[in-house]
């Protein structure tokens, strides 16, 4: 008999039914999808008994583990009360409190809720835009971006997504924002004769002083700059100095338009701090949160913003409102997994024990470091990134490949290789990401020679 739950056939019937995200499907017949029948903590077993640990907290979501006891009590008990209410012209205790929460946090407030980041992205932009319009400049409608950022791939989002493989096709769709140069400090000119070379801090001054004279031309017609705050994930882990953002603000203020930091992948202590942005010490108009959000359970995306913006909206004319809306807004089963997460902040006591975990893991990725075909070996918060020197074609994949073989999810960005673990690791994780990704760094240079 036919066992209809095997890898085998789970992988056969997935490729037949599902269009898998950010997937060229052909692809799979080399390598089937790998089917997953639960996880727990760090790690995702699979169907056939195998294990990995997840090394990229699925997608950058997880923060506490998967499965994590406090959340599943928490969804099990909302289930319980109230599975969902249409947030137009009613409102529950989940949102309510969460909103309360973040804004506690953010300094913003008026949550706005969707579901995934994209949507984010796409709120942020039609209230900046929207804004400007009620204040009497709907001329300024027009967007900036940092060169190699990302911040979704819904057609509005594609605007500000400067990544040629994920925009190329739809082109003629999308109505492009202009870009300036990004702060990556990889782009810092090395010591010549007689001088010591650039800074982090430097480049950060260059690409605000290209911001500078972009604004400078353009600035009345620009409703908002928005930014992936000190690290652009998806551009392969492109860190920048904080000097960059205080630059921005500062420029933003100068030139009256919007500063939107785009914190989906960078939020809730990713990088240090509980936001990224405020490494810098600044205020942002918008702030753009998803992902770690309800600890990596179920999609929930939310943008918060200032007085003086919700103040713009707030009249008796209904066009002035803003009436963006998705079926799933502020749905409670989300904000109850949401307030649970943010409750593990303080029961874990997650951003100081990072440090502890950070420091033992960046020892652990010693031997990674120190390997002599990696570049750029650079860490922040709980994000570690190396570029590779190889010539393989399909160094991504292959390394993918040879990780998984290792009992290890670790999915490269072109040859930039990261770890974006799970807060919660023991011992034998850390070793055995460590080891898992040096194992596989060995592996996949190998087939240079095959
Ligand atoms: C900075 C940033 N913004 C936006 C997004 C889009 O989020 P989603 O994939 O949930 O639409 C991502 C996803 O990786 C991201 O990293």
């Amino acid at each position: 008999m036919t066992d209809h739950t095997s890898q085998h056939t789970l992988a056969a019937r997935s490729l037949k039914a599902v269009w898998h995200p950010c997937t060229q499907m052909k692809l799979h017949e080399a390598a089937p999808p790998i089917a997953i029948a639960r996880a727990e903590g760090v790690w995702l077993h699979g169907v056939d008994g195998q294990r990995y640990l997840d090394g990229v907290s699925s997608w950058w979501v997880n923060l506490f583990g998967h499965s994590h006891p406090h959340i599943r009590a928490a969804l099990v008990d909302q289930l319980g009360r109230l599975d969902h209410i249409m947030l137009a012209g009613f409102t529950h205790e989940p949102v309510v409190a969460l909103s309360e929460k973040l804004a506690a946090l953010t300094g913003l407030g008026h949550a706005s809720y969707a579901s995934d980041g994209a949507s984010a992205t796409e709120i942020a932009l039609k209230m900046s835009a929207h804004y400007w319009r009620n204040m009497g400049r709907p001329e300024k409608c027009q967007f900036v971006g940092v060169a190699g950022g990302y911040h979704g791939e819904t057609v509005g989002a594609l605007a500000v997504t400067d990544i040629a493989l994920f925009r190329e096709a739809y082109a003629p769709l999308v109505r492009l924002a202009a870009t300036v140069p990004s702060p990556d400090a990889r782009q810092a000119l090395p010591a010549e004769t007689g001088d010591t070379g650039e800074s982090a801090v430097d480049v950060a001054e260059r690409a605000a002083k290209a911001l500078e004279q972009w604004l400078d031309q353009h600035h009345s017609r620009t409703a908002a700059l928005i930014v992936e705050p000190l690290v652009q994930c998806a551009a392969g882990m492109a860190m920048h100095d904080p000097h960059y953002l205080r630059r921005a603000r500062a420029l933003c203020d100068h030139y009256n338009l919007h500063l939107v930091v785009d914190e989906i992948a960078t939020g809730f202590g990713r990088t240090g701090t509980m936001f990224a942005h405020q490494q810098a010490g600044i205020r942002p108009d918008f702030i753009c949160l998803s992902k770690g959000l309800t600890g990596g359970t179920l999609p929930l995306s939310a943008v918060l913003t200032t007085d003086a913006v919700y103040k713009a909206f707030y009249d008796d004319s209904v066009a002035r409102g803003f009436l963006h809306s998705h079926s799933y807004t502020g749905n409670p089963l989300a904000c109850r997994a949401a307030l649970a997460t943010l409750e593990l902040f303080d029961q874990t006591n997650a951003l100081v024990n990072n440090q502890t975990l950070a420091a033992q893991m960046t020892t652990a990725f010693l031997p990674l470091t120190q390997h002599p075909r990696v570049t750029h070996a650079r860490h922040l918060g709980m994000i570690w990134a190396w570029d590779v020197r190889s010539t393989l074609p399909n160094f991504s994949r292959r390394y993918h490949q040879h990780a998984l073989a290792h009992g290890v999810l670790l999915r490269p960005i072109g040859n930039t290789l990261y770890a974006m673990p799970p807060y919660l690791m023991d011992d034998e994780a850390v070793a055995h990401l460590a080891q898992g990704a040096l194992a596989a760094l060995h592996a996949t240079l190998a087939e240079e020679h095959a």
